[in-house]
Formats: structure tokens, sequence, C-alpha cells
């Protein structure tokens, strides 16, 4: 059995699709922290099979041993934190917390039951102001804000457990930008509140939850002075994951890899693909550059395509399409 953490989130629920479609028994973790209940339903009818679920906090030791002890656990896949960046610059003991501290029991509770293989959500936030592009694996880390930091640190933390126990081994995804959602519409990203993020943002301008976008930076030295990210629709991660799992249990070894496309796109250019896509006129604005951006962040994907056999399949538009279906069927997200 695969354990999934966070597997109701927005991207641990495309991966279990993935992983139970190609035959993976599934048991998830979530404590509904940032999602719903109604998320279980969708997933176990698009994934064509059955999937456990337990909700509970991975910070909860017993609990998480009660899950441990009743099914042998083959490896762990990790989405389970926090996510949102400023929200850790007002709160972060709670980061610290939660994704540290959730993380360290889930690894001594790995160590007891002997669980050796672990798939860990990292980010590209790790590498900080990037002092060259396209970003590889090497480049120095410099997280600039405490979740970032969480994820720095955890990673050091694997690697450390892996050095003490050579048995042990990670696979660690910086995920570059994850949009998109699953092509039936069913499932996507339903953020709490009013978004942080471009594409959830363009989204609820487009069925009119909000009025309008608010562009942060025009004057950046890029393509159109607008911020470039390098987006990744997020089937194409779900199917890196399984390519992740399918390296630890065949190779023995660990890995830190990139997750992307290998390509930026504007701000400009995501927001002329959604209007292109979907016939949607998308109002929006320039607004000052939002503190903690960069201008540009994009990812060298050889090495994922070297020793994962995996490389992103789907374009922007592709993106576009995908996450319109679902916010389209969802005006309000999953009904709670
Ligand atoms: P998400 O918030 O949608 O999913 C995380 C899930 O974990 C939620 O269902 C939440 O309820 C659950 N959770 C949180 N704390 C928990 C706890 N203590 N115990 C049990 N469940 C808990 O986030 P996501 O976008 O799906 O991201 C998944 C992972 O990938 C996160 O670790 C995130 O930091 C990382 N990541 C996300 C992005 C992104 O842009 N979405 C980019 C890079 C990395
Ligand atoms: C993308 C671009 C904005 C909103 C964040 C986290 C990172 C990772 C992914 C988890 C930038 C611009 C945005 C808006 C805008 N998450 N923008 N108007 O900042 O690259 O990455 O999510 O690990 O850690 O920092 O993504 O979607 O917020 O922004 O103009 O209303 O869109 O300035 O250029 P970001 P984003």
């Amino acid at each position: 059995m695969i354990l999934v953490t966070g597997g109701l989130g927005f991207i641990g629920s495309h991966a279990c699709i993935a992983l139970r479609r190609a035959g993976h028994k599934l048991a998830i973790v979530d404590n509904l922290a940032n999602s719903k209940l109604a998320v279980l339903e969708r997933i176990r009818d698009l994934a064509g099979g059955d999937v456990a679920f337990h909700r509970a906090d991975i910070r909860d030791a017993t609990a998480l041993a009660a899950i441990f002890g009743r099914d042998p656990v083959e490896a762990v896949i990790h989405f389970a934190g926090y996510k949102a960046v400023g929200e850790s610059v007002a709160k972060p003991l709670d980061y610290y917390e939660n994704n540290i501290g959730g993380t360290f029991v889930l690894l001594k509770t790995m160590e007891r039951y002997a669980v050796r293989r672990i798939v860990f959500s990292s980010s590209a936030t790790v590498y900080g102001d990037p002092q060259r592009l396209p970003l590889t694996e090497d480049h120095p880390l410099g997280a600039v804000n405490p979740y970032g930091r969480t994820k720095q640190f955890i990673e050091v933390i694997l690697k450390d457990r892996a050095i003490g126990s050579p048995e042990f081994r990670h696979a660690t995804l910086r995920y570059f930008n994850p949009i998109g959602a699953h092509p039936s519409g069913r499932i996507g990203e339903d953020p709490r509140g009013i978004p942080n993020n471009l594409f959830p943002y363009v989204t609820q301008v487009a069925i009119k939850r909000l009025e309008k976008l608010r562009i942060y930076g025009n004057d950046y030295g890029t393509v159109d002075g607008t911020g470039v990210r390098d987006y990744i629709h997020v089937m194409d991660l779900a199917e890196g994951h399984l390519a992740a799992l399918k390296f630890l249990l065949d190779k023995d070894r660990s890995i830190t890899v990139n997750l992307g496309t290998g390509r930026g796109n504007s701000v400009l250019e995501v927001v002329n693909a959604f209007e292109r896509v979907t016939g949607i006129p998308i109002a929006r604005e320039f607004a000052p550059r939002r503190q903690g951006d960069v201008a540009s962040c994009y990812a060298d994907v050889s090495l994922a395509s070297r020793e994962l056999g995996w490389q992103t399949k789907l374009g922007i538009e592709d993106m576009c399409r995908d996450a319109w279906a679902w916010q389209s069927a969802n005006p309000r997200g999953f009904p709670e």
C-alpha cells in the first residue's frame, strides 16, 4: 500500500488518481486543514477503484502509528503541509510546526515501521532569487520566506536521514508552478478566500467572482515586463510522482529533482492564452511589483528526463482549458 499524506489537496488528489489508475493500492491521510471531504468521492470515481481514507493529522503520532500498523506501507508520498507564502510570514511558527513537525512525526513513524521510501513535495521556492537560468538542481539554495525555509530544512532532514540509514531513500521533487486541473473538470484547485496565486485568480475573474486581475509589475527585464514562471499542468505533475515512485522502488539511491516544463511564460502570455482558449476577456490592470517576487523562474528539466524518464506533455493552452473546465463547472469550488 502507498500512503499519501495530504492526498485530498490540489496536487495530491490528482496524483492519487494517477497512482490508483496505475494499479497502486492507496490510503490517504488528510486532516482537511485545506481541503474538503467531497474531494474523496470524486477521486474514487475518477480513479475507478477504492481508495482508503483516514481523517488524521500527521502530527498525531498515535493516529499515524495506528494507520501504519493496519496495513503494510510500501512507500509514502508526502504532500501534507501549509503552502501560503504570505501567511507563513505572518505565522512562521505554525508553518514550522506543521511542515517540519509533521514531517518529523511521519519520518519517526516510518522508522518505527521500517518504511524506507518517501516522495516529498518540495518547491522551486528553495532556490530563492535565481542567480542563473534555467535552474539546475545544484543551484545554491536560499529560500526567502518561512514557507520556503520549511521546504529547505525538510530537504536537509531527508538527506541526513538517508546518510544515517543507507536503506532509506527519498525522492525530493521541486515543483515549479502547478496549475490546471483534471480534464473531466471534476477536481481542481479550490483555494480558501481570495487566491494568492495567479491562475486561480484569473479563473475567478472569468467566472465573475473577482472583478479584475492586478498584474504585479510590468517593468521586469522579461519579454513583456511581467513576471515569468514555469507553469506545469497538474496532470503532468501527477505522472511525475508515478515516475518518482518507480525510481525509488527500482533503484538503490535517492534523488532531488526539478519537476517543470523547462519553459517560462509571462503573466501577460498566460492571461492572453486563457482569453484565447476560453473566449472570455480578463479585466486586468498593472499594479506595483509584489514584495518577494523574482523576475523569472524556470527549470532545467534534463535530470528528470534522464533519471525518471519523465517529461511534461501538456502546454499552457491545455492548462487554461482544463482549469476553466474545473472552475466553470464548480464556480464555488467543492461543496462543504
Ligand atoms: P493543498 O493545500 O491543496 O494540499 C495539502 C493537503 O495537506 C490539504 O488537503 C491539507 O488539508 C493537508 N494537510 C495540511 N496539513 C496537514 C496535517 N498536519 N495533517 C494532515 N493533512 C494535512 O496544497 P497543494 O497545492 O496540493 O500542495 C501539496 C504539496 O506540494 C505541499 O506540501 C506544498 O507545499 C507543495 N507545493 C505546492 C505548490 C503549489 O503551487 N501548489 C508548489 C510547490 C510545492
Ligand atoms: C505567478 C506570477 C506574480 C497573482 C508561488 C509560491 C511558490 C510556489 C508556487 C509553493 C508572478 C504574478 C500573481 C496576481 C500577478 N508554491 N501574479 N497577480 O509567486 O511564482 O509562486 O506559488 O511552493 O512557493 O511563491 O506564483 O501564482 O503567486 O505568481 O500578477 O494576482 O503571477 O507576480 O509573476 P509564484 P504566483
